[in-house]
């Protein structure tokens, strides 16, 4: 019988190479470690690539395996950074070129009678021949088996490959599944399951490629608010053999036509963000739990409904979560702008097929992305990339990202990097301007570099951020012909020092480095959430503007209107259908007037003056005083009339605009909906900083690795308002059940502070205590479940 055994506890590490370490006996002074694994734990920013850009090694010492003579000993990667040799009992057994596609090393002609041992050579230098190398790229490719590692133990002839395609016009799912080898007598046993029924097929194993079909009565059709999962078992049984697989799949069919995207049939705009699967220290060494936060944060946060896994496969966790939470998923080959010479590209025609056998049932994946990003044309190659997805899967689209226009389309969808808002003028380019209005066509990239926003920058441009990010969604929401938009990008990374703010960071994320959302954010969140979200531009801190004028204020929320008081008093109620941007399912919410009736209620003046003094100040928060001939010429009259004197006009604006050295102003903000107050942001003077912590998960459980959670620590007003200037230093202290996988002090960024922290297999529950400088401290538990934990080995 086949068997999968998770190999991740019990390695060990040193941090350089030389032959006498495929030896046991020089392994002394390895350091105890558990994959995923990094090679270097960095700082948050100024990382020295060298610290990780090196060869390593890797050794794990495997019991005797008793193997019959028609199994075989397979080790599988999911992924090791960028290329590796394994060595078995100082035999080489193979190799490995790319970080991001999972490979299977057969070791069984090199196993011993006794133990063996596993020697892992693992070269993190950026490699100019292999993918996505050569040139210079804008992220870091972080090294290491930063991948779960398996032994299989597995008979010579067994299952390879398995593609299930659903096909909801004939109510079917289609098998194709492909043996190493046939033997005499074999069948295959499928079985498709939900918890009411169960469909089952049976089917003579005499081929190298078994086709089968199963129908599948009154189908439940996967889509983005229900992403109904099938599970699937495919048993293939020979004498001696039983190979058995197991996955998740859907019932779903997509298009893409010229006039857009259609998910089972229906029209599906594309709202999306790009992703890198790095994090602040750990690099791309998380463990599935961080991988699936990042997935619920774009689905049940940020409510897109796409993702693009720029640039390169991501983690099967990633896309586990993806099928289940139905957030879709556009996927493509590792690379970026650089085309290397033939054997570069065969490599990468290889990463084409990898990654499509590895994902093929996957049905969040919407699209195969065969063309290396924002490269130049060059149609030989990617006739071959483009071909082979189309012959490994007939089901789905090709795409190829660019940065140029009327390049020769040869995928089946035109993906075009669109950089050319700048805050004033357009927001995308007009699709004819950029390829043939026959052929489908998305945006795969916008903002980004064009503003790269901090979270601890000044309110106005985290406002101009957000509204960049507006202009193009509202754009692209107005158009019949653009199928959707992803944005550069999910989160901030650390990339080289080509790029970045000069600290070897892209601050491109709508999010911070930890995931913690800009205002930018917001724009996202309001669109498609279930949740119900208010937040306002700003924290009415006149100080924080150039002149001290706040200038418009946008709520970016999905609530019916927005209810604006001043100390209480009702100044005015603010609607959807004022905004400027009329084509999103939520437009942000432009609150224009903070004097409403108040002039009116508190002054001298009649209704009608009141209102000429009103819009006065409202024309000098929009403007500052830059007032016209008109407006002067109506102030003049009012101060004439009710003999006004210009100390008098002054106080006014203090007292609706200024608000300088007054007496506390509170700001309510009340989101209704249905006539109900929903939600509300209050903004006041600050006396009590506080903070709050949040987890990946405060339940953490070992099974075939180690379990993490980020600790993550925002400070706040008393009010609930992110402290965007903050930097008080956070400590952390756990005991020996977690490891804290970065410094244990940090100083917050922005207001946030993260950690992370894995397992280590001692004790089931945890106290975390932290202190927050100048501000408080605070402790938790966090449970630990080992009782299915794989770590036999102590390290
Ligand atoms: C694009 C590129 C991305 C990122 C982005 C920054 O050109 O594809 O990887 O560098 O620019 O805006």
């Amino acid at each position: 019988m086949n068997k999968i055994i998770p190999i991740n506890f019990g390695w060990k590490f040193k941090a350089d190479f030389c032959d006498d370490y495929l030896y046991e006996e020089n392994f002394k002074d390895f350091q105890n470690i558990d994959i995923p694994h990094t090679v270097k734990i960095l700082p948050i920013n100024y990382i020295n690539i060298s610290d990780f850009q090196k060869v390593s090694t890797y050794c794990y010492k495997l019991d005797k395996i008793a193997l019959s003579s028609n199994e075989i000993a397979l080790l599988r990667f999911e992924g090791v950074a960028n290329y590796c040799e394994i060595y078995c009992n100082a035999h080489l057994a193979g190799s490995h070129k790319g970080a991001y596609t999972s490979f299977e090393i057969d070791i069984s002609p090199y196993l011993n009678n006794d133990c063996n041992f596993i020697t892992i050579k693992v070269d993190s230098t950026e490699r100019k021949d292999i993918p996505p190398f050569g040139g210079v790229i804008d992220y870091l490719v972080y090294g290491g088996i930063y991948r779960e590692v398996s032994l299989i133990i597995a008979s010579k002839s067994r299952i390879k490959n398995y593609f299930i395609t659903s096909d909801i016009d004939t109510n079917k799912f289609h098998f194709e599944i492909e043996l190493t080898e046939i033997i005499p007598n074999g069948i295959i046993d499928i079985t498709v399951s939900d918890s009411y029924n169960i469909f089952k097929s049976c089917e003579k194993a005499d081929k190298i490629i078994i086709e089968a079909e199963i129908l599948i009565n009154d189908y439940i059709i996967w889509n983005i608010d229900n992403p109904f999962l099938y599970d699937v078992s495919i048993i293939y049984k020979a004498e001696n053999i039983l190979d058995t697989k197991t996955c998740k799949t859907g019932f779903r069919k997509i298009n893409f036509t010229s006039d857009g995207f259609y998910l089972n049939g229906i029209k599906l705009k594309l709202l999306g963000l790009n992703r890198h699967q790095s994090y602040a220290y750990i690099g791309y060494a998380a463990t599935k739990r961080l991988q699936e936060s990042d997935a619920v944060f774009l689905k049940n946060f940020l409510g897109v409904n796409c993702v693009r896994t720029s640039h390169y496969p991501q983690s099967i966790h990633f896309l586990n979560k993806c099928d289940e939470i139905g957030l879709l998923v556009l996927e493509e080959i590792p690379g970026w702008q650089h085309i290397g010479d033939d054997s570069w590209q065969e490599l990468s025609i290889k990463n084409v097929q990898d990654m499509i056998e590895r994902d093929y049932n996957h049905p969040s994946i919407i699209m195969w992305g065969i063309r290396i990003n924002e490269s130049i044309d060059n149609d030989v190659f990617y006739t071959k990339t483009n071909n082979l997805a189309h012959s490994l899967d007939s089901s789905r689209p090709t795409f190829g990202v660019r940065y140029l226009a009327k390049s020769n389309p040869i995928e089946d969808v035109y993906t075009y990097n669109d950089f050319i808002h700048r805050g004033n003028n357009e927001a995308l380019n007009n699709p004819d301007n950029i390829t043939s209005n026959t052929i489908p066509y998305m945006i795969t990239e916008h903002n980004g570099h064009m503003y790269p926003t901090k979270s601890f920058d000044a309110a106005s441009k985290c406002l101009e951020h957000s509204l960049r990010h507006t202009r193009v969604i509202d754009k692209m929401m107005s158009s019949n012909r653009i199928g959707g938009c992803i944005g550069w990008c999910m989160s901030d990374y650390n990339t080289h020092y080509d790029f970045g703010s000069g600290d070897g960071v892209c601050y491109h994320g709508i999010s911070d480095i930890f995931r913690r959302p800009k205002l930018a954010a917001y724009v996202y969140a309001s669109q498609y959430n279930k949740n119900i979200i208010l937040e306002v531009s700003t924290d009415m801190n006149t100080g924080d503007y150039d002149a001290g004028e706040i200038g418009n204020i946008y709520a970016f929320t999905n609530c019916d209107f927005v209810r604006l008081y001043k100390n209480n008093e009702f100044v005015r109620d603010f609607y959807p259908i004022s905004s400027p941007f009329k084509s999103m399912p939520h437009p942000p919410i432009v609150i224009d007037d903070l004097i409403g009736t108040l002039i009116e209620k508190n002054e001298q003046f009649s209704v009608r003056d009141a209102k000429i003094v009103k819009n006065i100040l409202l024309s000098i928060i929009r403007k500052g005083w830059k007032l016209t001939v008109f407006e002067k010429l109506k102030m003049f009259f009012v101060m004439k009339k009710y003999k006004m004197s210009m100390q008098k006009a002054t106080e006014l604006y203090g007292k609706y605009i200024g608000n300088w050295g007054k007496e506390n102003i509170e700001y309510k903000f009340q989101g209704f909906i249905n006539d109900k107050c929903v939600a509300e942001k209050i903004t006041n003077k600050i006396y009590k900083p506080t903070f709050k912590v949040e987890f990946d998960s405060k339940s953490l459980i070992e099974k075939d690795t180690y379990d993490m959670t980020g600790i993550y620590v925002t400070a706040l007003d008393e009010y609930g308002n992110k402290l965007h200037y903050a930097n008080n230093i956070v400590t952390l202290s756990v005991d020996d059940s977690l490891e804290i996988l970065c410094d244990s002090s940090m100083a917050m960024r922005g207001g946030v502070a993260g950690f992370y922290v894995k397992t280590t297999g001692k004790g089931d529950q945890t106290k975390i205590s932290l202190t927050v400088q100048n501000i408080g401290s605070f402790s938790d538990i966090i449970e630990i479940n080992n009782s299915n934990s794989q770590r036999t080995k102590s390290n």
